[in-house]
């Protein structure tokens, strides 16, 4: 099954009206406190921002995306809208984008730090977040001042060894 994943980086101004519906039905489907289409248009369409999918059989089921430009977390490569379909959840398609997105700016030399922000009380992504090594930061500036959510950091190299680590030990159990 995990074989069948594919990830693929969508550039913004190559996106057509058929992958973004899928990508629209992920996100609601799969995230109850989601984005709007708007937004989504904004952050897939109209943005510089680097955005990964996840295909399967045609379908899109899940998808994520990198803003080096955020005024959140400035300085740093700020991780937003990852969501995967539910019926694909803890098959490793959330380590399967964050690790795209890590050898995407590995490649490029990327020596920024890779930040989001959770939830305080989104359970599975923040046991998602910790296991491949981010931390619990403060926030740097009043944008980012929100107590119901945790503002997160790690870097890419640390994220992306943790994902292979993790990613050969789920082979090995399913051997
Ligand atoms: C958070 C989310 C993206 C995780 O996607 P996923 O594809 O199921 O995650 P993975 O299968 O790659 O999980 C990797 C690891 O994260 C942890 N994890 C993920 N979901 C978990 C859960 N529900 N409970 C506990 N740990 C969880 C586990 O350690 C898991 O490894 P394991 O399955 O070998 O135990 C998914 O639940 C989702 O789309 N949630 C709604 C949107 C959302 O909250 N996005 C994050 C916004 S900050």
């Amino acid at each position: 099954m995990q074989d069948e994943f594919e990830i693929y980086k969508v550039d913004s101004d190559h996106i057509d009206d058929g992958l973004f519906d899928q990508i629209v039905k992920v996100e609601s489907d799969g995230n109850e406190d989601g984005y709007s289409v708007e937004t989504l248009k904004d952050i897939w369409m109209e943005s510089k921002n680097d955005n990964f999918v996840c295909i399967i059989h045609g379908n899109v089921i899940g998808h994520i995306s990198f803003n080096p430009f955020s005024k959140r977390r400035n300085g740093s490569v700020y991780c937003i809208n990852l969501v995967v379909s539910p019926n694909y959840r803890r098959k490793g398609v959330a380590l399967k984008l964050i690790k795209a997105g890590c050898e995407y700016y590995l490649n490029r030399k990327c020596t920024l730090p890779i930040s989001l922000s959770v939830d305080k009380d989104n359970f599975p992504a923040i046991m998602l977040y910790q296991k491949i090594g981010f931390e619990i930061k403060e926030p740097m500036n009043d944008i980012e001042i929100d107590d119901t959510q945790y503002i997160m950091e790690s870097s890419f190299n640390c994220v992306y060894q943790i994902i292979c680590q993790s990613e050969k030990k789920r082979i090995k159990d399913n051997l």
